[in-house]
């Protein structure tokens, strides 16, 4: 999650102030992006201003339902009260994130809390560095491209490690609609639609650029390419809208985008 303009400045009961004003106005939108696919989305006008910024949890129906992110910590309630109004919170079985870090996992035991039949899933690295000790319920620990049958939907977990950031770095794909849920790759600003058939590949380079939130990697180029054989129909973004239309095309353009950072980045090491 990139730094809001204002924390940091403050104190932390500062902090803390601002942040409860902030949810108590937030609102958790929800839209159908894929069937079966639910994306619960909370906008946050003051990051990033004056575009703002999306935090996406997704919910997979299924006779075992799992959830892809569990939100911040601190909006808990937001998130909860959301996925209320599909099903009942503790029909979940699966929670399930791209990596160790606070929007995409912070949440987990207070859903675990709610959920007593849910079951952190995960893969090897992020399993054995955080989930054993963070989790309050052990974890399934996932191959990379191991499946969860959820009964309706098939939930593929591919690695994607330090792509776009983390060590324990995965992606999800639903095979029967062919959904990437692809967690903080295309991350781009604002919040203009739920989903859209138009252009992700620059917005998430302008993001890019602003936030350099990935961990450049001579790997990632090929990592992203790599998912872009799966074809996927819908490309569900963590911070943006779900993007419907050519998936691998877009992929292959993003994929180009970090080779072509990564070689900007030899270019100025081999001057030194
Ligand atoms: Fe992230
Ligand atoms: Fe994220």
């Amino acid at each position: 999650m990139p730094p809001t303009r204002q924390e940091g400045s403050g104190s932390d009961g500062e902090n803390e102030r601002r942040l409860a004003e902030r949810t108590k106005v937030m609102e958790t939108k929800i839209s159908e992006i894929a069937e079966g696919i639910y994306r619960l989305s909370t906008y946050v006008p003051d990051i990033a201003p004056p575009a703002g910024f999306t935090f996406n949890q997704f919910l997979v129906l299924g006779d075992e339902p799992l959830m892809f992110h569990t939100g911040l910590r601190k909006m808990f309630p937001l998130n909860r009260d959301a996925l209320n109004r599909i099903i009942e919170a503790d029909r979940l079985r699966w929670i399930a994130f791209g990596h160790f870090e606070a929007d995409e996992c912070g949440a987990m035991n207070e859903w675990l809390a709610l959920a007593p039949q849910a079951t952190p899933a995960h893969g090897q690295t992020g399993c054995m560095v955080s989930l054993s000790d963070f989790a309050d319920r052990a974890p399934r620990v996932m191959k990379d491209n191991e499946v969860i049958d959820l009964g309706g939907k098939r939930i593929r977990f591919i690695d994607t490690p330090h792509t776009p950031h983390g060590w324990d770095a995965g992606v999800l794909y639903e095979e029967t609609t062919r959904t990437l849920l692809c967690g903080d790759l295309f991350t781009q600003l604002g919040n203009e639609r739920a989903m859209t058939d138009g252009d992700v590949v620059g917005p998430a380079i302008a993001a890019e650029d602003m936030f350099k939130y990935s961990s450049l990697n001579p790997g990632m180029g090929s990592t992203i390419r790599s998912l872009s054989k799966l074809a996927p129909r819908t490309l569900a973004l963590m911070h943006g809208p779900a993007f419907v239309g050519d998936g691998a095309a877009a992929l292959e353009a993003l994929a180009d985008d970090y080779d072509r950072r990564l070689s900007d980045l030899a270019r100025v090491v081999g001057r030194i």
